[in-house]
């Protein structure tokens, strides 16, 4: 009810806000880099495992996706990520030393238990649930658990969720790059600081909520859009989309952005917004060459640019300035205005955002 709500409109739009909290709760008491994060049994099995293989559905999918790029550049642990319904019925190459993490808010995804149960029956102990949800079955059948705390999750497009599985799962990276000598004392504190500032950060995040409201204007009347990222930013430019289409039934697909030369270049007219997440990486400079594609063929783009990118707002040319550089952790934050521009387009196209149409929050049956 009115009550619970505490003053926002839907809790879509209360997840979304509780962000710096549900961050900072599923950090506390992380003083350290060290296996017994993971669970009892994690400083036995965590330096047995040569890759990781990530299984899940939907957002936490995508948080995997995200985990593939930290797990192979700072902790140099080969990483597959799977859609877990797929996994559970193709005939897979089983290794025992693989670490099969398992990435679900509720922790009773049909599809996902059953992935993680094939795996099982394959030989593969080593098991790993990121969960939301304590009592849940993937955490009662697996070897490890990092429980998350992001709190109760109600609106059916998840998003408090996928954050807090975003830095269970940097955490998991800094742990394996710690077990590979691939974390010195210097970087270990860097990152706890990074970490630390996750709220406060966030904070200053939603406070572009005004500037992402004026930009929803824009896509309320509009039937396509296109997400374009890159490196560890196009699984969160898959996530802008998918929360788009759940809740305001728009049709959006992602791309990474060095890809659209081979397809997606067809569509863009003035008729599709094109949204980049842009943030100061090695890419940077080819991002922008992508999207003066973009904009030699019309389309108009809306860029979530880094405080110190140069790129500048121009005619057809849409520029939110992110407030800060975030290193590696800045898929966590570029993702929250993706949250709040499918969110504030929902609301005006007046759909039932917390409860879209043929959705729900937890899918137990396949
Ligand atoms: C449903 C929900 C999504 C969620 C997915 C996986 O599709 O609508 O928001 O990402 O299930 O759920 P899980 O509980 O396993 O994270």
């Amino acid at each position: 009810g009115a009550a619970e709500l505490g003053g926002y409109r839907h809790y879509m739009q209360k997840e979304i806000f509780e962000q710096p909290r549900a961050l900072a709760d599923t950090l506390e008491g992380v003083t350290g880099i060290t296996p017994e994060l993971f669970g009892p049994q994690a400083p036995v099995l965590l330096p047995q495992i040569e890759r990781v293989l990530i299984l899940a559905c939907g957002t936490s999918y995508y948080s995997g996706c995200v985990a593939k790029y930290w797990l192979e550049a700072i902790a140099r642990v080969p990483c597959e990520v799977e859609v877990a319904s797929e996994y559970r019925y193709r005939e897979s190459v089983p290794n025992p030393k693989t670490l099969v993490v398992v990435v679900s808010q509720s922790g009773e995804t049909a599809d996902t238990l059953a992935a993680q149960r094939h795996a099982q029956a394959l030989g593969m102990t080593h098991t790993l649930t990121i969960c939301n949800v304590a009592t849940s079955a993937m955490v009662r059948e697996c070897a490890l658990a990092y429980i998350t705390r992001a709190g109760v999750e109600v609106g059916v497009a998840s998003t408090k969720a996928f954050t807090t599985q975003l830095a269970a799962l940097f955490l998991l990276t800094l742990v394996l790059a710690k077990i590979n000598g691939r974390l010195s004392a210097e970087q270990e504190r860097a990152h706890l600081v990074a970490m630390r500032h996750l709220p406060l950060a966030l904070q200053s995040v939603l406070a572009l909520e005004p500037q992402v409201i004026a930009w929803s204007e824009d896509f309320v009347p509009k039937e396509h859009a296109l997400f374009l990222g890159r490196g560890v930013h196009y699984p969160v430019a898959l996530e802008g989309a998918l929360k788009l289409k759940e809740i305001s039934y728009i049709h959006a697909e992602a791309y990474p952005a060095g890809e659209l030369k081979h397809g997606p270049l067809a569509l863009v007219t003035s008729a599709m917004p094109v949204v980049a997440v842009a943030p100061n990486d090695a890419l940077l400079e080819k991002l922008k060459s992508n999207l003066q594609e973009v904009r030699a063929r019309g389309g108009v783009l809306y860029v979530l640019a880094d405080a110190d990118t140069r790129i500048e707002s121009s005619e057809g040319v849409h520029v939110i300035r992110m407030p800060e550089h975030y290193g590696a952790l800045s898929p966590i934050l570029h993702v929250v205005p993706l949250q709040l521009l499918a969110y504030h387009t929902a609301c005006a196209r007046g759909t039932d955002v917390d409860k879209p149409r043929n959705l729900a929050k937890s899918v137990t049956v396949e």
